[in-house]
């Protein structure tokens, strides 16, 4: 029986995790799969509480004893995010080794895209994004703090190791799923140090997969190109800072930052799914935020734990909302959160029986 962790957060994060719980709920009762989920309370309040979001080994726990956690989003006014939310975040990504960020672009209803004449079938990518070292190892410190001669430093650290194995999976994914087009994107141009690693390994990794078509865009360049022409990438893999920029972008061209999901996997280990906005705390218990990112985020987790067509009627479900207006403001619809998660139960109810 498939156990997953599910970690509100904090802020929107409580909101849209509520109506993906529910959406599990459905699935697991119309198609027959005894799913298990129990709340944890990491976020905020714990942490003003008692000066940590979780205790001690919750992620060595979580990974222990559930096969996937879900996670809303983490955040808030009252905490300095480096005391506080990174410590809940980079806690399970990098305390769980999960060096996949997986990030589909993926226009299910072309009336949403602010592109001009873009069907579904020209926006339908992967982004790999490294997430694990980069621009986001937290090695660095300040000197001189706060005078006129600060100096700050943090370092953008790229192992072999570690760009090795997100270049490899972004390869096996390829071709496993038939695709043929693979593009690497970096900085190697202006960071010759930090990034060349990323040409030659993409180089040496690239030789072992004859049958795949692989280009190379400067992270500027890459951004352009998404506007462009976004029929032209398959998947695409990247640093961590750079892939957590493309994703918003990536976000928006589907519609919205409130409809992108994502997953942080160690594969064939634990996962964490969360969708890729924020806390968003202005929205914050209104019944305003998308719940769809957080819905369209249970299928990426449902994937991971082998229910494919159980993922697959989701995002049906997600599609059916869209193409009928019922969806939130952020989409242009009327529907509150909660109503949007009662629609998509709805229409999985329809459409899996
Ligand atoms: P954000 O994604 O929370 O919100 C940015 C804007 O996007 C919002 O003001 C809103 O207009 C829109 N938006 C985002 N999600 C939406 C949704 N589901 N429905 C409707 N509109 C939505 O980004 P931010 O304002 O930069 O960050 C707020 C807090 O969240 C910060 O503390 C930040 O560090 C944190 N954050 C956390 C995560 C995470 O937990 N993975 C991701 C991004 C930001
Ligand atoms: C994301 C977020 C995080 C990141 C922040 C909150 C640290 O923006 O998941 O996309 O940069 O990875
Ligand atoms: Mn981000």
């Amino acid at each position: 029986m498939p156990k997953i962790a599910v970690i509100p957060g904090d802020g929107i994060g409580v909101d849209v995790i509520a109506e993906a719980k529910k959406v599990l709920q459905t699935i697991a009762e119309v198609r027959g799969i005894p799913l298990e989920m129990t709340d944890f309370d990491y976020g905020v309040e714990r942490y003003l509480q008692t000066g940590r979001p979780m205790p001690d080994g919750a992620e060595q726990e979580l990974a222990k004893n559930f096969d996937a956690i879900l996670l809303g989003a983490v955040g808030d006014p009252r905490a300095p995010f480096e005391k506080y939310a990174s410590q809940l975040l980079f806690g399970l990504r990098f305390g769980l080794d999960l060096y996949v960020n997986v990030r589909p672009v993926k226009l299910l209803d072309a009336r949403l895209c602010p592109l001009k004449d873009v069907t579904e079938s020209d926006m339908n990518f992967i982004v790999f994004r490294e997430n694990t070292e980069g621009a986001y190892s937290q090695v660095g410190g300040a000197f001189k703090f706060q005078t006129s001669d600060e100096v700050s430093i943090q370092l953008d650290i790229n192992t072999r190791k570690g760009v090795q194995r997100i270049i490899e999976h972004a390869f096996v994914y390829a071709r496993k799923k038939g695709l043929t087009r693979v593009c690497m994107s970096d900085k190697s141009n202006a960071l010759p140090h930090a990034h060349g690693i990323w040409q030659r390994v993409f180089h040496e990794v690239s030789a072992q997969y004859p049958e795949i078509e692989t280009s190379h865009l400067f992270v500027d360049a890459l951004t352009a190109q998404m506007v462009k022409r976004p029929q032209q990438f398959q998947v695409v893999v990247t640093c961590n800072m750079f892939g957590d920029i493309i994703t918003d972008l990536g976000a928006q061209l589907q519609g919205g930052l409130g409809l992108a999901a994502s997953g942080n996997v160690n594969p064939g280990l634990i996962g964490m799914f969360e969708p890729v906005h924020g806390s968003a705390p202005k929205y914050a218990g209104k019944n305003i935020a998308n719940p769809l990112g957080a819905i369209l985020t249970s299928q990426l987790m449902l994937e991971h734990l082998g229910f494919e067509a159980e993922g697959e009627l989701i995002e049906r479900a997600v599609i059916q909302a869209m193409r009928e207006g019922q969806v939130p403001a952020e989409l242009g619809g009327k529907l509150g959160t909660k109503e949007t998660g009662d629609y998509v139960c709805a229409a999985i109810r329809r459409l899996g029986s």
